[in-house]
């Protein structure tokens, strides 16, 4: 018997979680990027992360082709640039929170955290493509700040 899509989506908003954003850079030099909250770390050896990635999305080809990508987890008060990065829309980087980064990918300041990947492989998720990236180099703000949680259709500051 198949669940059906309302009652599968609203079992899954009761998975409170981080928030991340996720970037590379296209064949044609322009920055990609993408909200995720399907983020989570795989294995220690070697050390492995994942992030699902629908097809319909305008970053899809992009990430699927990337050898190289970078997740940002983002601070409780990145709520706004979660929202951005959501949309689908041409100005995501046009903002002074980007850099760029060691790596040559656009970096987020403000971030708790920013893992720079390889690729290591893409599996099949349905409608969605399971991307799977080899940490090659992580970064943390040591300030101590507070996560953004996205939990039933909501963000939440950890803080309050
Ligand atoms: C909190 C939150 C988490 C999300 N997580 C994911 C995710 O894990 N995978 C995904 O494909 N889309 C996710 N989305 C939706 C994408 O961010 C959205 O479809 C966005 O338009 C994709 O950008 P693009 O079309 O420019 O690539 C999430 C949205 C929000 C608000």
């Amino acid at each position: 018997m198949a669940i059906d899509q309302i009652a599968f989506r609203h079992a899954m908003t009761q998975f409170g979680s981080g928030v991340t954003i996720p970037v590379t850079v296209d064949g044609a030099g322009q920055p990609r990027g993408f909200t995720a909250n399907s983020f989570c770390s795989v294995a220690m050896d070697p050390p492995l992360v994942l992030v699902c990635l629908a097809h319909g999305a305008e970053s899809y080809p992009a990430f699927r082709d990337a050898q190289r990508y970078a997740i940002h987890v983002l601070s409780a008060d990145q709520g706004p640039v979660a929202l951005r990065f959501a949309e689908k829309r041409a100005d995501k980087f046009e903002d002074e929170q980007w850099s760029t980064g060691e790596d040559g990918l656009p970096e987020l300041r403000g971030a708790l955290a920013r893992v720079s990947c390889e690729a290591h492989a893409v599996y099949d998720g349905g409608d969605h493509a399971i991307l799977v990236g080899r940490v090659v180099e992580a970064k943390v703000d040591e300030t101590d700040g507070q996560p953004l949680l996205y939990f039933r259709r909501k963000f939440l500051d950890a803080a309050a």
